[in-house]
């Protein structure tokens, strides 16, 4: 791979799948397009300094700035932008059907007319909806599609149309579905970071419902490393299950969190349940353990610990990131206000 085309780098997974591929295939040169939304934040590639690495502000949605940005002898097309936090889709599904399903087309008709070799769309579990409260059942690549939420609606559009792409057009296309990713520079909206950015500000932390919605939890490198494994050797026009084999309910990683920041549980803040809240997501990643022999490198305690580490010393990042618009989401969602400024 010489040549790829990443959209939404700026984002949390892009941006280290990015770091990932720069580190392992300095030779290979990216185009990082992205439209610097709330969740794209160019603090997360301050440390890519690579001549390797071009950054483009553009959207998706925009077939003739795709179109220039996009050079010939492109390898491969890796595509993360999206609108990613289901809260945010429940309030208003534009974005998310704009973004996520429109613009996913838009890169389908680019990669043919430019002739890209490959075309990899970075899916979620959340296109199959939820599994029942038992530990019976895991999500495998032939689970039926039954999403819940206008973001696993949006997302399952997207696939369906990577899948008509390489069936109707013979494009070279691959679908990787992941679960819950955590790690460095997430935004602070999904559960981990917000868990982080709030204990360490001796703030309450507002859980869903019960908490015992169960997540399969993956260190965002082991994504990464699996994206880039599918992106070399997957077949084309496959679906890759991608998992840790780390299911977790919310409240015991909430815990769990506490436990490693030496804070109380009494931070902990029950809410009301978000609408159509999916109960349990687990995956079976028995496919790309052994066709393509991806195993991942993080065990949970290995991948919370250096997240942890992350938040304590980047408090600059987070602040930076809590500020303007999220301080308003946090309070219609949450009916509470953050703190003003680090308390400690
Ligand atoms: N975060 C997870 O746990 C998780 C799990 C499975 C799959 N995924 C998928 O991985 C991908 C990346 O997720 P993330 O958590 O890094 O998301 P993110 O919200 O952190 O980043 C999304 C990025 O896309 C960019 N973007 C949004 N709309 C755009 C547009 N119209 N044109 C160009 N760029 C645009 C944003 O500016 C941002 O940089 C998404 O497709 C998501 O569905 C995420």
């Amino acid at each position: 791979m010489k040549k790829l085309f990443v959209t939404g780098g700026a984002g949390f997974i892009g941006s280290a799948f990015i770091r990932l591929v720069l580190e392992k295939m300095p030779s290979t040169s990216i185009t990082n397009f992205d439209a610097l939304t709330y969740a794209g934040n160019r603090d997360n590639l301050e440390d890519i300094d690579s001549a390797q690495h071009r950054f483009i502000h553009g959207d998706i949605c925009d077939r003739a700035a795709v179109m220039s940005a996009l050079e010939k002898n492109t390898d491969a097309i890796v595509h993360f932008a999206a609108e990613s936090h289901v809260d945010r889709s429940i309030a208003s599904a534009d974005a998310f059907l704009r973004t996520n399903v429109l613009g996913t087309q838009v890169l389908l008709d680019a990669a043919r007319a430019r002739h890209v070799k490959r075309f990899v769309q970075i899916s979620t579990d959340e296109v199959m909806g939820s599994l029942p409260d038992d530990d019976a059942e895991y999500f495998t690549e032939s689970s039926p599609f039954a999403p819940n939420s206008p973001y696993a609606a949006s997302k399952a559009a997207a696939e369906h149309l990577v899948r008509a792409a390489h069936q109707t057009f013979g494009l070279d296309t691959l679908i990787t579905r992941c679960g819950n990713n955590y790690g460095p520079r997430q935004f602070p909206e999904k559960l981990i970071p917000l868990l982080l950015a709030n204990a360490l500000r001796n703030e309450s932390i507002p859980v869903y419902g019960d908490g015992l919605n169960v997540r399969d939890w993956i260190h965002v490198d082991d994504h990464c490393r699996a994206i880039l494994t599918v992106l070399e050797k997957g077949r084309a026009g496959n679906v890759y299950l991608i998992g840790a084999r780390n299911p977790r309910r919310n409240l015991d990683v909430v815990l769990d969190v506490l436990h490693q920041l030496g804070k109380p549980s009494s931070l902990i803040r029950h809410v009301k349940d978000r609408s159509g809240h999916d109960r349990r997501y687990a995956i079976d990643p028995t496919k790309i353990e052994r066709e393509l022999g991806w195993q991942p490198a993080e065990t949970w305690q290995s991948g919370l610990a250096k997240t942890i580490l992350w938040y304590q010393k980047n408090s600059q990042w987070i602040e930076r990131t809590r500020s303007g618009a999220y301080r308003e989401y946090y309070s219609d969602q949450y009916g509470t206000e953050l703190a003003p400024k680090a308390a400690a």
